[in-house]
């Protein structure tokens, strides 16, 4: 049942969540159709699902300010990133066939951690005709996956962080990320987007080390990277910890 655009039942824990849209300047254009996207998706995705969904919109909407990002691509990606994460395994390989989409390391072919992020990517192109290529690839990158022009773009970065801190995610049970998050969303909405990825990204290869979840190798080339560039070590992510 929507309710001024919102399933009723998905609107716990959102921060005012209409308030936003109706008087901001991204409502209205061509490419973000909110009540659309949720018809979509409540068929696709859980209720939990697409809670996260609207949360991660949400974060989405407020860093695009910041950032200054395209708002209409930023909702759109934020509402629709995890799209294909709820498929069965048939429509997850119709979808992979379909798209041509290639593993190019093992560890893509987890589909929880990695594979839905362009077999949604494809299937929201397919199903909504998608075709604005930032979004595209922001929502296939979401997971870390594939090596797209977009994958450092700063709507890319804003989306895996708006991932982790939209209003409906309770990380209680995830001591790691949860100790991360607070740090982290005061670097992300300070604007300190360089500052706020080695962060991200320090503490998810700790978590994923910890849960002995596979690492993409990219994960760790960027915080090397990064490391080197901000003259961060380890030290840094420690205090968040
Ligand atoms: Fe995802
Ligand atoms: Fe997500």
């Amino acid at each position: 049942m929507l309710r001024d655009g919102y399933p009723a039942e998905s609107m716990r824990g959102l921060r005012k969540p209409l308030a936003y849209f109706q008087k901001t300047e991204f409502r209205g254009k061509s490419l973000f159709n909110q009540s659309d996207y949720i018809r979509f998706l409540e068929k696709v995705l859980t209720p939990s699902r697409l809670a996260h969904s609207l949360g991660v919109m949400q974060v989405m909407g407020e860093l695009a300010e910041i950032y200054h990002l395209d708002g209409d691509k930023a909702l759109t990606a934020g509402i629709l990133h995890d799209a294909g994460k709820d498929l069965s395994l048939e429509k997850q390989n119709e979808l992979i066939k379909a798209g041509n989409i290639q593993i190019s390391h093992e560890c893509e072919s987890n589909y929880v951690l990695y594979l839905h992020g362009p077999v949604g990517s494809f299937f929201v192109q397919k199903e909504l005709g998608i075709h604005d290529e930032l979004v595209l690839y922001a929502i296939a990158g979401h997971t870390y996956f594939g090596d797209s022009p977009y994958f450092e773009h700063p709507l890319s970065w804003c989306l895996r962080f708006s991932d982790i801190l939209e209003p409906t995610r309770n990380w209680e049970q995830e001591k790691i990320i949860w100790s991360c998050a607070k740090r982290l969303r005061e670097l992300v909405y300070a604007g300190q987007m360089k500052e706020a990825t080695f962060l991200q990204i320090g503490c998810l290869l700790k978590w994923y080390e910890e849960k002995d979840m596979p690492i993409h190798p990219r994960m760790r080339r960027i915080k090397q990277a990064l490391g080197k560039e901000l003259d961060f070590d380890d030290a840094f992510l420690e205090l968040g910890i």
